[in-house]
């Protein structure tokens, strides 16, 4: 996501500051106590300016929801979302995703939310893909046998490429749709999502549930990927530059 630098980032994430999990590491094992008698927590990677992530909390109250964003220019605005409606059970790392084995224990976090993930359509950069193989083993490790990852984009060949990568790596695929919203907005809109929409865009969704055979990182390192370039990298590059770019004019 490229994003303006925000003016007042410092002063603004101080008045946030209790929403930030400064030492995310310092919690591993411990992020259900920070909302007493929730059994449940989820993670949304890449939670960008949080839509999403206000509404979801906001609906499931009984649930810890742990956002993550590494870029904090975006995420003061979830943040801010987030105080504004004074909910209780949200919390933000400013942090990779990379990293998320170093933040939870095994079996921790019962579902991961992965929307609208950047597409890095370039075959050289495949690794980076938030449902590339080496991440989907870190998913493995921090999720029990059960536990689901919902996955959603507009991009086509990313969600083609990462059920195939979803398949190799043993998940269980269920609510797969290349029309979410076929039958009229469906459940709750990231901002890129209602963006997308309103531009009569269809999303792609699907959920990935761990089984016991599900690849974790003691399955060992993951092949090299190879041809990993998404087919229409080119088309869809230019069209998101140009919704950033409006996006930037707002
Ligand atoms: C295209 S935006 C989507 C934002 C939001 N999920 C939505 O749908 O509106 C992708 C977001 O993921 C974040 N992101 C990408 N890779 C990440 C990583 N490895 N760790 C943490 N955040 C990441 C980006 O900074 C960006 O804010």
């Amino acid at each position: 996501m490229r994003m303006r630098k925000r003016r007042n980032l410092a002063p603004r994430m101080e008045r946030c500051a209790e929403l930030l999990i400064s030492e995310p590491e310092q919690m591993k094992g411990k992020w259900k106590d920070l909302l007493p008698g929730c059994g449940v927590l989820w993670l949304e990677l890449g939670c960008g300016k949080g839509r999403f992530t206000a509404e979801l909390a906001e609906t499931e109250p009984q649930v810890l929801l742990v956002a993550l964003e590494r870029v904090p220019d975006a995420m003061i605005i979830a943040m801010e979302r987030a105080k504004n409606r004074g909910l209780p059970n949200v919390r933000f790392i400013d942090g990779n995703a990379s990293l998320l084995d170093t933040f939870f224990g095994a079996g921790e976090v019962d579902r991961i939310f992965i929307n609208f993930c950047d597409p890095w359509p370039k075959s050289r950069d495949a690794k980076l893909r938030l449902t590339s193989p080496a991440f989907l083993r870190q998913y493995c490790d921090v999720l029990p046998v059960g536990g689901q990852i919902c996955f959603k984009t507009d991009n086509t060949p990313l969600f083609d490429w990462s059920v195939s990568v979803f398949k190799d790596e043993k998940w269980q695929l269920s609510e797969l749709t290349h029309d979410l919203h076929a039958d009229g907005p469906l459940g709750i809109m990231t901002d890129y999502e209602a963006k997308f929409y309103a531009e009569g865009m269809k999303i792609n969704r699907l959920v990935a549930t761990k089984t016991a055979a599900t690849l974790g990182t003691a399955a060992g390192p993951v092949a090299r990927l190879k041809d990993a370039s998404l087919t229409d990298a080119r088309g869809y590059a230019e069209s998101r530059a140009a919704f950033e770019n409006r996006k930037e004019q707002e």
